[in-house]
């Protein structure tokens, strides 16, 4: 099998004619010392036997050409960390506290918290030791000369703990007391231990960061880098002079500083502060301000959450937990390879930096060229669903063992999956789960992603929307492009711009100000053509201040890769309820017509017009079809209807003017009804007996003059360049492109 070297990402996504996109790779070592760059305007993806080919062409750019191959390396794994500051350098007898969620506690030697050295062993901290119990650490930096003492009872993984380490200069004790947050039965609620350090120097007057969740390394590669990533939840980390009481301990946990303890206080890192921030919050009164790094998880529950509440944002002090894991990453922060200036005149459209290094498989980093702000270039405009590729950037379904029974055939592996199986630290998809079996709630695209590819070999998102550009290319149809990130930054006033905006196959993942935009749009004369299935589904966000990055919570109800937990409905970045569209009040029904029904992934089924297809308002649309079936081919599974439906329903809000004019049949029984539209369980699920299991086509005029056309199913663009690009599905679209790009009103 062929193999792949080289891994990339770009810092933008979307970019006008004339902007400098920068590229930055990472090469493998051991491979050829350089690799060539050369960017392209893709025109086609699919390069399976029955598919219509690679093709792309090439941009004339003074950046193409041959690069030195480096490797770069990525740290993942979430923590906060401050550098080092004097008010550490007065410490000797001192107390370091945290309240800790562990969810690996026999991990061995991870940081809770600590201020420690690990080249050195010179410093402090709390670590899960291997043994599954919490231990305080001391080491002096001479020799390896350290120090421990661990609890005498064992962390329990979701339970939350209340842990202090304290370290008496004068008498050398160490001594570290654990106490259980919510007491059971027959478990001890506190115990403690302590250990002789009179072996141990002073384990002050070093530089290390202060971090929580992770400590200092280094190699002979990387002179610093954070590591021994402990997974879980940690809240107020404190580090006081003295040795606390267990009641002075416990007085530091919530709330502002008591009046008593103020001055004895070094750091105390509030996380119920700024929660939309990278901020940690240091309220001792010294300015210790920590960073998150990698995307902590935030507004995740406290130790002192009582239920009453849900919203986080209306009592943020019972969310006061930074939720940390070894493997998430937010930008791998490498240095820049290639910086290519586009030319003045570049088209807009979809395209890529092509990196290719003997040996290997080619890379691509695609992204859009959008037009000039404020100007267009053609009538119609596609949406690349950037959003919908995040949430699914790096979805590792090859290795997943329930992939057989989803899909009713083996798995087939690429180069791609082989360089993500070699590559876990690229980090995983919102349908992956993070190493402790959390859910990941947050994406982001500044790290190699291996399926965002045109050729990726799973024919999904990006590399299944290149049947829909090499239609468009085929037919010379103009089109310009866009980005879900420049929606939900421009909002309406970026899509008005068109007569006509178009989806692609998947478009699940919607932001609160893409969904204003799109409704907006549509109510004020634009004609939406959305041309896949599952869309409009989940409610993400995107943060202001972040580049790159969504936020998802997998809330109450859905068909969902995880759960989210109580209390945890509520994204961090804006406050906004996540989940599903529709228990936000906002089916994607009210916007398209139809709405997700079922999936599965064997066969794909045809459309059979309707009554309501051949009404006057919607005959025009199949003119030059002959009978009543449209897509009963595809090149995912032989037909336009398939892996994921939607269908209407007048409960969710399909506008009763709605026409359905057409609805797909002969669906497989691996196409099972989706868990949200069960009440109780029934039988009566699957694609061969249930008659809500179908894909609707929906038309439907909007105010001033506007319209919607919906197909409801993922594989309907991956219909379009069959038989040489002649057939239903093509002659179907061109009609609807041509009546929706024509400015007479509907
Ligand atoms: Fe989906």
């Amino acid at each position: 099998m062929q193999v792949k070297t080289l891994g990339a990402y770009a810092d933008k996504i979307s970019v006008e004619p004339g902007d400098t996109i920068a590229i930055r790779v990472n090469c493998d070592e051991g491979g050829p010392d350089q690799f060539g760059a050369t960017i392209v305007r893709l025109l086609s993806g699919d390069n399976q036997p029955a598919g219509p080919g690679y093709r792309d062409e090439t941009v004339d750019l003074a950046a193409n050409g041959r690069y030195p191959a480096r490797h770069q390396r990525i740290f993942p794994g979430s923590h906060g960390i401050a550098p080092h500051h004097a008010a550490f350098e007065t410490l000797e007898s001192f107390t370091v506290q945290i309240l800790f969620w562990p969810t690996t506690p026999e991990r061995p030697w991870k940081s809770i918290v600590s201020k420690f050295d690990e080249s050195t062993e010179h410093g402090w901290g709390l670590f899960t030791n291997g043994d599954g119990h919490a231990c305080f650490f001391i080491g002096d930096g001479n020799d390896h000369t350290t120090a421990r003492v661990a609890a005498p009872e064992p962390l329990i993984a979701r339970q939350w703990y209340l842990l202090a380490g304290s370290y008496d200069a004068d008498t050398k004790e160490l001594r570290i007391v654990q106490r259980m947050i919510q007491p059971h039965a027959t478990l001890p609620e506190r115990c403690e231990a302590t250990a002789d350090g009179s072996t141990v120097a002073s384990p002050h007057n070093h530089t290390a960061a202060f971090m929580a969740g992770a400590y200092n390394h280094r190699d002979n590669i990387t002179p610093w880098f954070p590591g021994g990533h402990v997974n879980g939840k940690l809240e107020r980390p404190v580090v006081s002079h003295g040795l606390l009481g267990d009641d002075e301990v416990m007085a530091l946990t919530t709330g502002p500083m008591p009046e008593g303890l103020k001055d004895r206080v070094v750091i105390a890192w509030d996380f119920s502060i700024d929660i939309s921030t990278d901020r940690l919050a240091d309220i001792s009164g010294n300015g210790i301000d920590g960073e998150a790094v990698n995307l902590p998880m935030r507004a995740k529950t406290g130790h002192n959450w009582d239920t009453t509440q849900h919203r986080w944002t209306d009592a943020p002090e019972q969310w006061g937990a930074l939720y940390v894991v070894e493997d998430a990453i937010y930008d791998c922060g490498w240095e820049t390879d290639i910086e290519a200036t586009l030319p003045a005149d570049v088209r807009s459209g979809l395209y890529a930096a092509k990196l290719e290094r003997e040996g290997s498989v080619a890379e691509f980093v695609p992204f859009v060229v959008r037009p000039r702000k404020g100007e267009t270039t053609a009538p119609l405009c596609v949406v690349m669903p950037d959003a919908s590729y995040l949430a699914y950037a790096n979805i590792d379904e090859t290795f997943d063992p329930g992939y057989d029974f989803q899909f009713n055939r083996v798995a087939r592996m690429g180069p791609d999956d082989l360089y993500q199986n070699d590559h876990p630290e690229i980090g995983m998809s919102m349908y992956g789960l993070h190493a402790d079996g959390s859910g990941p709630h947050y994406s982001s695209r500044l790290r190699p992603v291996v399926n965002f590819s045109p050729t990726h070999n799973s024919l999904w998102q990006l590399s299944a929307d290149m049947h829909l550009i090499a239609w468009l290319e085929h037919e010379d149809i103009a089109y310009d492009m866009i980005t879900d990130e420049d929606i939900d930054r421009e909002g309406v006033d970026l899509l008005k711009q068109w007569p006509c905006v178009m989806t692609m196959s998947h478009p699940e993942y919607t932001s609160t100000r893409m969904l204003d935009a799109y409704e907006a749009f549509t109510g004020q004369g634009g004609r939406l053509m959305y041309m896949g299935g599952n869309g409009f589904y989940w409610r993400v966000a995107y943060n202001p201040d972040k580049p790159g990055v969504i936020e998802m919570r997998r809330a109450e109800d859905g068909s969902r890769s995880w759960i989210a937990e109580p209390g945890e409905y509520y994204m961090s970045f804006t406050g906004e309820m996540g989940g599903l569209w529709w228990h936000a009040g906002r089916a994607p029904n009210k916007l398209v017509g139809n709405g997700f029904i079922a999936q599965g992934f064997d066969w794909s089924s045809p459309y059979r017009i309707t009554k309501q297809g051949r009404d006057p308002r919607a005959a025009w649309m199949f003119e030059g079809i002959d009978g009543d079936l449209v897509g009963d081919t595809g090149l995912l599974g032989g037909g336009a209807a398939g892996w994921e439906l939607d269908c209407a329903n007048p409960e969710r809000g399909t506008p009763p003017h709605a026409l359905v004019v057409a609805s797909s049949f002969d669906h497989s029984d691996t196409v099972l009804l989706v868990n949200e539209e069960i009440g109780h369980m029934h039988p009566r699920i699957h694609g061969s007996i249930n008659p809500q299991i179908r894909a609707d086509m929906m038309f439907f005029e909007t105010a001033q003059g506007g319209a919607v056309f919906a197909t409801g199913s993922i594989t309907y663009v991956s219909a379009l360049p069959c038989n040489n690009f002649q057939n239903t599905i093509a002659v179907l679209t061109s009609n609807v492109i041509r009546r929706f790009c024509d400015p007479a009103p509907f």
